[in-house]
């Protein structure tokens, strides 16, 4: 018998509850792992609150983690029992001891990466990825604006920003998270409860507008976000932790100059093998080079998954955040 979170139905943290569980033998092309350090991610809360469907309920969240495989299914060729995984990308079921897993989601880890840290950075690390070299490939020069800039994908993306050699722009909630992004290659930080936004980032820009803006905050944002464009500029709607931004007229798009919008997952960029571990590559490359660090900011045993989701949502975290087994 091993434990696990489960939710048996949609609502606050306190439907987040620490139960035995049953794992059978994996089948074919999974891996059986078990889990030393399981990921914090805002798509966890989503998953609660019921704004995503699970599969079906009860459900496990999480779609983070790090370990070791114990027994491989049939057709699994290129891992093998002891080997040192993680993982960053659905399906659910992360928050447990020992979970199954379809293989070809599993990242071996190299030698330099810690399991709590790997478990802090894949599912955010491969975000930054696809988010400043596929969906928009950053270049020296131009100027991007991150929102969230202190939390988990905000402070990946500054410092990889920074790296590509472009100007960062981030908003954030409070003075400490201004002050923590500005040490992670954020070039200029708004406090967007006390500044006007498109103002600051018209005037940092000379009037023109960002080429880029990452916005995961969703509802309250995305006026602004929009206001913030260059013309033919690129909005990436990646997140709604403010809420899902309602249905918009598409002809706003037309009126601001031309813009480009995209609302992308990871799964759109890491959907086959091939994808996965070549972003995976490009992010240990980054990492391993020490231009990004990881910032495992908060540990939470994993049984107390609930005080994690309570930190997160009430944004008490900065960096990533991760749930010890
Ligand atoms: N589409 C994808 O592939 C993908 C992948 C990973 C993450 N995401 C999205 O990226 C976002 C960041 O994820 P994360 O895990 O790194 O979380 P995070 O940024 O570490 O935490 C969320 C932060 O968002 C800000 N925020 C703004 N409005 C908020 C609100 N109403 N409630 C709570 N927080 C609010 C807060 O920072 P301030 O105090 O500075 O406002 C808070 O600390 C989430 O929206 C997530 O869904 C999307």
């Amino acid at each position: 018998m091993t434990h696990a979170i489960r939710v048996h139905a949609h609502g606050g943290p306190e439907m987040l509850r620490w139960e035995p569980v049953e794992i059978g033998q994996p089948g074919p092309g999974e891996a059986l792992i078990r889990h030393t350090m399981v990921g914090l991610n805002f798509i966890d809360v989503y998953f609660r609150t019921g704004l995503y469907q699970p599969p079906s309920l009860p459900f496990t969240p999480g779609m983070e983690g790090a370990g070791v495989v114990e027994a491989v299914g049939p057709g699994v060729a290129d891992l093998a029992p002891g080997d040192r995984v993680g993982y960053g990308s659905a399906p659910l079921g992360a928050y447990g001891e020992k979970r199954l897993i379809p293989a070809d989601r599993l990242i071996k880890l190299p030698d330099w990466l810690d399991d709590l840290t790997a478990a802090g950075l894949l599912l955010q690390g491969l975000t930054a990825q696809y988010l400043l070299r596929q969906t928009y490939t950053v270049k020296a020069g131009e100027t991007i604006l991150i929102h969230a800039a202190a939390g988990g994908v905000g402070l990946l993306v500054c410092q990889w920003a920074h790296a590509l050699g472009a100007t960062v722009i981030g908003t954030v909630g409070s003075e400490e998270k201004a002050a923590l992004a500005r040490a992670h290659g954020c070039d200029h930080t708004i406090l967007y409860r006390d500044e006007d936004v498109v103002a600051r980032v018209r005037a940092i820009t000379d009037g023109r507008g960002v080429d880029v803006v990452y916005d995961s905050v969703g509802k309250d944002m995305f006026d602004r976000s929009l206001d913030c464009l260059k013309r033919r500029g690129l909005m990436v709607s990646f997140g709604n932790s403010s809420g899902p931004v309602p249905p918009f007229d598409i002809s706003l798009l037309n009126k601001k100059g031309g813009l480009f919008i995209t609302r992308p997952s990871i799964g759109h960029y890491a959907g086959t093998r091939a994808e996965l571990l070549a972003m995976a590559d490009d992010l240990f490359d980054v990492v391993g080079s020490g231009k990004v660090k990881v910032n495992v900011n908060q540990s939470f045993p994993l049984r107390d998954a609930a005080e994690a989701h309570r930190a997160l949502e009430s944004r008490q975290t900065t960096g990533a955040t991760v749930l010890v087994v």
